[in-house]
């Protein structure tokens, strides 16, 4: 059987009992891991320097009418040339994780073949100051990037780009693997199938609901691939994957919601996760009849698709409500319209680009994940808020609703390591504000605010100050 039947949402939801919020203890475990993370893409610059080759974003961006006031990443942060500042202040507030990813067109300019060395000596560089300064580098190879050249040979809906990216991680974790021990493979394969070639919305900009779900499916096989590639070259490495997660609830108690947000969990939440751990995909997302065909699926992909993954990365961020969509939404039996929506009375407002803010949804999430990968340990890879203040004329940056957010947060994070939920790390989102994407600068998720209008200046946040104490004293404060 290809497709298996999972636990139901209410199933998942049992597995842990809820306990009550202490605040007055808020201590985390000795050692737990305090960081924060970032993209290449979306701090480095250098777009065309030192031998880089085009990537999908790059090719996306410089596109009129894609990105918001038009931005692109060619210069970004600038951390290309300013990593060793960056990382100095990730030490000045007490991190000992960094949760970077590596370019692949700036390692391999066309995705296959010529290996460009002046790309892996930068990162040997970067990973070599942070272990100068204590902290863990901990990198993904593939946050969107894609070379140009591999999308021009048709991208994630061609099955060959499993086996590019497994080439690649050889090429990386020969090079880099001496030196670093935890990889990630893939960063949010759901966001950059679903809105790269279904909503076109990311790079390559394509709305083609069938090839977005052929793309999810190389996507399932690149982490096998990778994953073994890896423990070829390197068998001591550990190797995990980033995927995106949020509790699903029913918009009303009508039979058709509830059947529709089950149907979005087991695509959301499980399509990313359950290949790699059992080589299935989750019953009863697509037609039957018509699943094997609209994914490409080829004799032995049930062994391809398995990877007995290390650590399991999740981001968090808004909850999701859902509804039934009885016209359908181009998906064939995917009839959900999941939305970002307030939940169960939520109250707690939304973050500056408009998302829903509900912390006890990170408690429902990472209890429902950890009902599925058991005690494989789990990193928080993301989990912040956008908020765009500005230094104010002391030039200090007071966003005191960050703080809230993170705040609120972590405390529902202790909550479900109370209940057994077994997290070893937590990753801001973000070290310092980037290009987020189709919103450009507009969206600032930084703990340190960057000046994209002058010189790209750093300046501490409030929120910076405070997370410092929280991993100086191990405890929310
Ligand atoms: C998801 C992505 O991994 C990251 O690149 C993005 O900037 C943040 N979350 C915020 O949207």
């Amino acid at each position: 059987r290809r497709f298996v039947q999972t636990a139901g949402l209410a199933g998942l939801a049992a597995l842990t009992p809820g306990l009550a919020s202490a605040e007055t203890d808020t201590a985390f475990p000795a050692g737990f891991i305090w960081g924060a993370a970032t993209a290449a893409y979306q701090v480095e610059g250098a777009w065309n320097l030192d031998g880089k080759g085009e990537s999908i974003w790059d090719r996306f961006t410089h596109k009129p009418g894609h990105i918001k006031n038009g931005d692109t990443g060619d210069v970004a942060c600038d951390s290309y040339h300013r990593y060793p500042e960056d990382i100095a202040l990730a030490r000045r507030m007490n991190m000992k994780s960094y949760r970077l990813s590596l370019s692949w067109p700036r390692i391999q300019p066309d995705g296959q073949g010529a290996v460009n060395q002046k790309g892996l000596d930068f990162y040997s560089r970067l990973i070599d100051a942070l272990l100068e300064a204590g902290i863990r580098p901990f990198p993904t190879l593939y946050h969107w990037d894609l070379p140009q050249a591999l999308q021009d040979k048709g991208g994630w809906p061609n099955r060959d780009m499993a086996d590019r990216l497994a080439d690649y991680a050889t090429i990386v974790v020969r090079a880099l693997g001496d030196r670093v021990q935890e990889w990630t493979v893939l960063n949010e394969p759901k966001t950059f199938t679903q809105c790269g070639y279904w909503y076109g919305i990311h790079a390559p900009g394509l709305r083609d609901p069938k090839a977005f779900l052929r793309a999810t499916h190389t996507a399932n096989l690149a982490v096998g691939q990778a994953y073994r590639a890896i423990k070829a070259a390197r068998p001591n490495l550990l190797v995990g994957n980033a995927i995106d997660v949020g509790p699903v609830y029913a918009a009303s108690q009508a039979q058709a919601d509830i059947a529709a947000a089950e149907r979005w969990h087991k695509f959301a939440n499980l399509w990313f996760i359950l290949p790699a751990l059992t080589g299935h995909y989750p019953a009863g997302v697509l037609p039957e009849a018509e699943q094997l065909a609209l994914l490409n699926w080829q004799n032995g992909d049930e062994t391809r698709l398995l990877a007995d993954l290390d650590v399991i990365g999740l981001n968090y961020y808004s909850p999701w409500t859902v509804a039934d969509a009885p016209g359908g939404n181009g998906i064939p039996g995917l009839n959900t319209n999941a939305e970002w929506a307030t939940v169960r009375g939520g109250g707690d407002g939304k973050t500056a680009n408009g998302w829903d803010i509900y912390p006890p949804g990170f408690y429902d999430i990472l209890t429902q994940m950890a009902g599925v990968t058991g005690q494989r340990p789990i990193e928080i890879t993301e989990n912040g808020a956008a908020y765009n203040m500005a230094p104010d004329a002391q030039g200090e940056v007071k966003d005191a609703p960050r703080i809230a957010y993170i705040r609120a947060h972590l405390l529902e994070l202790r909550r479900a390591m109370q209940a057994g939920v077994p997290v070893r790390g937590y990753h801001c989102w973000s070290l310092l504000d980037n290009f987020e994407w189709a919103e450009g600068y507009s969206q600032r998720f930084g703990l340190i605010y960057v000046d994209f209008a002058g010189d790209r200046r750093r300046t501490l946040k409030d929120s910076g100050a405070w997370y410092a104490k929280v991993a100086a004293q191990n405890r929310v404060i």
